[in-house]
């Protein structure tokens, strides 16, 4: 459930009419609501419920910091996968204590960084990686909490570009080698082994994947804990699925995944972390963008809109689909077109769809793709010259600006020009 609806035959987000916002902005942009955000995580927090547990958002999926503040201010802490994204959390007031640091090739200055700014734990994925955290917080004095993320060589049914969680992918250390490698860590200075890590993928529309892989992480729980290693806490990645259409798809509910966590692991004791991104943002965001002009072909109409792959990449890099509404209601019946959607970017994959059924569009008219808040855009670019585009956040009937677009002078005065030119 989202709070994008028409309301007077006109899209709202929450109390917001979108034509009022995109007179105000200008397009493309990014547009999030604040209702949605907060009821998909209190959807998680509430499946947690009576079991010891922090929803550490994993703000890869969309990172600006009144996104982060909006779920902080509720309670999540943070998944983080760089020390930007770290600096990015503190910024937002998320503190250490709530960031988690997850990610295969953190580097010695990003482990330093976290180590002096305050962590609750580093998601360690190999020998290496714990030897240099190992030796860094000796250094700086410090004690540096770990989980070890295993492989439980699991297939996720995903995606093959986000599936992380078989043996040929590049994440955490295979489970059959994990009591070897907590053994290392045990005996390494600078280091409380404090957990389990796991992450097998996203967009999962299926909880299977993930109860293999967490029956997995209770036996280890068992065998570590008989190794003599006090593992406490558990943290079981993200990676819940949503709709994308909204006509067929029917991801399990966050409660039917707390459910599944509690009878996999609740008799464990552990304190349970889980990292969701895109079931909390993605569908508590869309892209609003204009059409530019109809244009005929052979054999096919164009809809060429003002937003490109480099504004939403998704469609492009994963056969991704989103549906794409007009933000003014089409009169009931007027679903008579079939468009090829795309953008003005120079290459042929700057193609958000082929061969959708629409109602019939204009030049000029607003389009809206839903489920377009997790790496819509986190995973912008500016090419063609294409400035990023801005991002917008709705509460009840007020909206703010929360990125603006910059200017194409801002834009173009980034790059420096070497002295012998
Ligand atoms: N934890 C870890 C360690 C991760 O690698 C990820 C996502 C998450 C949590 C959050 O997963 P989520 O709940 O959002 O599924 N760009 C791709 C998705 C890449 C996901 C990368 N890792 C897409 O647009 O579909």
């Amino acid at each position: 459930m989202d709070h994008f609806i028409y309301h007077n035959g006109t899209l709202h987000a929450e109390d917001v009419p979108v034509t009022e916002i995109a007179a105000a902005v200008g397009t493309p942009f990014y547009l999030y609501s604040t209702a949605t955000l907060s009821r998909h995580f209190r959807l998680f927090d509430e499946a947690l419920e009576g079991m010891d547990h922090l929803v550490c958002y994993a703000m890869k999926a969309a990172s600006n910091q009144a996104i982060l503040k909006t779920l902080a201010s509720l309670g999540a802490g943070m998944d983080v996968v760089s020390g930007g994204e770290y600096l990015r959390a503190q910024a937002a007031g998320v503190p250490g204590e709530r960031i988690v640091f997850s990610g295969v090739g953190k580097t010695h200055e990003e482990m330093r960084l976290a180590l002096a700014g305050g962590i609750r734990q580093f998601n360690v994925e190999s020998e290496p990686e714990m030897e240099a955290l190992s030796a860094i917080a000796t250094q700086m004095g410090k004690v540096a909490p770990i989980a070890i993320r295993v492989n439980p060589d699991v297939d996720a049914r995903t995606h093959a570009k986000i599936a992380t969680g078989k043996s040929e992918n590049k994440f955490g250390i295979p489970i059959s080698r994990a009591r070897e490698v907590y053994a290392l860590a045990a005996g390494l200075p600078g280091l409380d082994v404090v957990g389990i890590d796991v992450h097998i993928g996203s967009q999962l529309t299926d909880l299977e994947p993930f109860r293999l892989a967490y029956a997995k992480v209770a036996e280890l729980t068992e065998s570590l804990r008989a190794d003599g290693h006090d593992i406490r806490r558990l943290d079981l990645g993200g990676g819940l699925g949503i709709p994308y259409t909204r006509s067929n798809e029917a991801p399990p509910l966050p409660t039917d995944y707390g459910a599944m966590i509690r009878e996999t692991l609740g008799h464990l004791g552990c304190e349970i972390e889980i990292e969701p991104g895109r079931l909390i943002v993605g569908n508590a965001g869309i892209l609003v963008s204009r059409v530019i002009y109809v244009k005929s072909g052979e054999d096919r109409d164009f809809l060429i809109l003002d937003s490109a792959m480099n504004d939403l990449i998704r469609p492009a890099m994963y056969d991704a689909h989103h549906d794409i509404i007009p933000v003014e209601e089409p009169a009931p019946g007027n679903d008579g077109r079939i468009y090829d959607v795309v953008g003005p970017v120079c290459e042929s994959g700057d193609t958000f769809a082929r061969g959708r059924q629409m109602p019939e569009l204009n030049a000029g008219d607003l389009v809206a793709f839903r489920s377009a808040g997790a790496y819509g855009a986190v995973m912008a670019s500016e090419y063609n010259s294409r400035p990023l585009i801005p991002e917008v956040l709705v509460h009840e009937r007020q909206f703010a600006v929360i990125r603006a677009r910059p200017t194409f002078d801002e834009m173009i005065k980034r790059d420096t020009i070497p002295e012998w030119l």
